[in-house]
């Protein structure tokens, strides 16, 4: 029997309306638009409505992703979503999703790798795919990070953003698609970063002053800013020595878009030229699992890498966890 890959068959993404710039942060905390520009690189950040949810922003992207590969959800057989911020314990968001939609024949269950999420939901899939269990899936990354951020917090609330983004990756007999995979996990560092949920502890109760569920993002930045810098490079280059590409013949890195200088620093430290890096952080800051799905849709748009060229997708995140993905388009 020949071997099965996972080809991505299209790709979508859905970004709310309202946007928040570093003049309404300048209004709320003591910051200015210089510090978040030239800490963070962040100018802009999506904002959901009060009544919009990860369910709804998923749901979107999902169907622009369906749209970009022309098919129906009817053709779907597994949905995964990622996400650190769904609206109800249960049901999980992809099955919210898949009645949205009406992809009433597909397997559907979310995964929680904070940002590094959709890179295990591409692996996951990937997994699915190349067993012969499932021939179209749809992967998607979601996540309204503004509903668990604590805006008296001038540390993390001018770092995130909502969106979601969505890929559909579909069962082929010929070399290509998903071509290799890394994961990596370290809970020893998981309160690093961390969001409560049923438990509290002291120490989430110390870090989170103004928070009175303690269902706001807390973050060691500097710690966590020093372990993204070297995962990027080194899960860049372990998915890249597994599938024996060179680095250098990586037609583009698209990372997950936490911090300009992190993004900088990892493409320094892979000796890469600045257009072979995707950054979109300006727009939109950090969305959790939804920046890199949005980043390969953007990509995609616009023309920065084109079918037949390879590309990593790679990310850190809570947990710790971190992955990448090398894929020919
Ligand atoms: O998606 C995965 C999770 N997130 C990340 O990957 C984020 C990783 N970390 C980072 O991106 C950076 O560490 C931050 C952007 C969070 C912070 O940047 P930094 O350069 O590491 O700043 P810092 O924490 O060392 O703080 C430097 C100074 C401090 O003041 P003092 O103590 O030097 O007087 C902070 O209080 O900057 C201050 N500061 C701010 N000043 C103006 C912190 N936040 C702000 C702010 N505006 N918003």
């Amino acid at each position: 029997m020949s071997e099965i890959y996972a080809k991505i068959a299209g790709v979508g993404k859905y970004l709310p309306e309202k946007i928040l710039d570093n003049a309404y942060f300048e209004s709320i905390v003591e910051t200015s638009d210089e510090w978040i520009t030239k800490r963070v690189g962040v100018k802009e950040r999506r904002m959901s409505a009060p009544d919009e949810f990860s369910s709804d922003l998923g749901a979107k992207a999902a169907e622009a992703a369906l749209n970009d590969a022309g098919m129906t959800a009817e053709e779907i057989d597994l949905i995964i979503l990622a996400t650190v911020s769904p609206e109800m314990y249960t049901p999980s968001v992809s099955c919210m999703i898949q009645s949205k939609i009406g992809a009433s024949r597909a397997v559907a269950f979310d995964i929680n790798a904070a940002c590094s999420g959709f890179i295990f939901a591409v692996s996951t899939a990937n997994m699915f795919i190349k067993s012969g269990a499932y021939k179209n899936a749809l992967v998607i990354g979601a996540d309204t990070l503004t509903k668990i951020t604590e805006y008296k917090d001038r540390a993390t609330c001018v770092l995130f953003g909502d969106g979601a983004g969505a890929a559909v990756l579909t069962a082929t007999s010929e070399k290509t698609g998903v071509l290799g995979t890394v994961l990596g996990s370290d809970g020893s560092q998981g309160n690093l970063l961390t969001c409560c949920g049923l438990k509290a502890s002291e120490e989430d109760t110390e870090r989170r002053p103004f928070s009175e569920n303690k269902r706001t993002i807390w973050m060691d930045g500097q710690a966590v800013f020093k372990f993204a810098v070297k995962t990027m490079e080194s899960a860049t280059i372990e998915v890249a020595e597994k599938c024996g590409v060179k680095v250098d013949d990586l037609n583009l890195i698209i990372p997950h878009q936490a911090n300009k200088r992190i993004i900088e620093g990892a493409r320094k430290r892979l000796k890469l030229d600045g257009d072979k890096v995707f950054c979109n952080v300006e727009k939109y800051g950090n969305m959790s699992a939804a920046c890199v799905p949005i980043a390969l849709c953007e990509a995609v748009e616009q023309g920065r890498v084109k079918r037949g060229e390879k590309l990593v997708i790679v990310g850190f995140g809570g947990g710790l966890t971190w992955g990448s993905a090398l894929i020919e388009l």
